[in-house]
């Protein structure tokens, strides 16, 4: 039975290859398109989205989210990304436009109309909280919610405690731990050291000498600068296509485990933090009471603590061959 995919997406650079994926793979249905702010204004986000699926041929519903995080100003990642969110090679707008009906609309209409639906959730995490406080029971209704985002137990890519998605909203990445949506988490640290694209492998997309390909390594050439300044490694780092190979193969997590997460939202040195109780302490609430609720109420989240990044890679390069 085909399977049903929602992605939610800030669509800049590695969004937009992590869309040609699902776009172009056998195994689902992409059945919405949600955008959110993030990588860029929602509205570039928007026409990133609609570009990317003009590329892959595709009619899929793309719609418009949250303009903003839930409490905060948002915070753009255009240094990264470039000002258009694909490297700023000035491409043209997609003819069609977005659907009307705002995201979160059509976010909980489209889980309502298929149950046991997938999600992946390639940006902050906005759209989805407002659609959970609009529609609680909505997580019942979803099979698995794969998320990018979050530093499991290690260093964050936007501040030392925290990653970019879950850092930009907070609140609204809260909402989505302690909803009792079925998460799988796969983190930054993922995307990083033998997962990322080295120089060979990019020339080895381009040789496929198609369309898609050729926009896949060249909307990251930002991106690819970004990354070489930020941690010193050269090649190209992309940690949606790596969620959303999780999403479409899940046996390309090597390793995992289930543990309570929380999202630090009160100070600004630990801002967008996700707490990770790897060794299952938080049991234990002599320790804190902060954890003591988490312990009552939550679900456990599916932590990714390794990629299969040989099969990862195989996967990327056939969907863009
Ligand atoms: O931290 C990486 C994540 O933040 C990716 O999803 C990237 O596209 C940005 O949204
Ligand atoms: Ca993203």
């Amino acid at each position: 039975m085909t399977r049903t995919l929602l992605i939610d997406t800030d669509t800049a650079s590695d969004d937009a290859v992590a869309l040609i994926m699902a776009l172009r793979s056998r195994d689902v249905r992409v059945a919405a398109i949600t955008v959110v702010a993030g990588n860029v204004p929602v509205a570039q986000a928007t026409s990133n989205a609609l570009f990317t699926a003009e590329l892959c041929g595709s009619d899929v519903p793309v719609y418009s989210g949250a303009e903003a995080p839930l409490l905060r100003k948002l915070v753009i990642a255009d240094w990264f990304h470039g000002a258009d969110g694909l490297g700023d090679h000035g491409y043209k707008p997609a003819k069609r436009r977005a659907d009307p009906v705002h995201a979160v609309d059509a976010l909980i209409q489209t889980v309502r109309e298929n149950p046991g639906i997938e999600i992946v959730t390639l940006g902050p995490l906005t759209n989805v909280a407002m659609a959970l406080l609009r529609e609680p029971k909505l997580a019942a209704l979803v099979k698995r919610c794969v998320v990018m985002g979050g530093a499991p137990c290690c260093e964050g890519n936007v501040t030392p405690a925290a990653e970019f998605n879950i850092w930009v909203d907070p609140e609204a990445a809260r909402i989505v731990f302690r909803s009792g949506l079925p998460l799988e988490m796969v983190g930054w640290q993922l995307c990083r050291g033998g997962a990322v694209l080295n120089p060979h492998e990019t020339e080895r997309v381009l040789a496929l000498k198609n369309p898609i390909a050729e926009f896949a390594i060249r909307c990251n050439s930002t991106a690819v600068e970004a990354f070489f300044k930020q941690t010193g490694q050269r090649g190209m780092s992309l940690p949606d296509p790596v969620a959303m190979g999780i999403t479409l193969n899940p046996a390309l997590c090597s390793a995992s485990s289930e543990h309570y997460v929380e999202i630090e939202v009160s100070s600004e040195l630990t801002r967008g933090m996700t707490v990770v109780d790897r060794l299952d302490v938080a049991a234990d609430s002599r320790n804190s009471d902060a954890w003591a609720d988490t312990v009552e109420r939550e679900r456990k989240v599916h932590i990714c603590w390794s990629l299969d990044i040989p099969k990862w890679k195989n996967l990327l390069f056939s969907a863009l061959g």
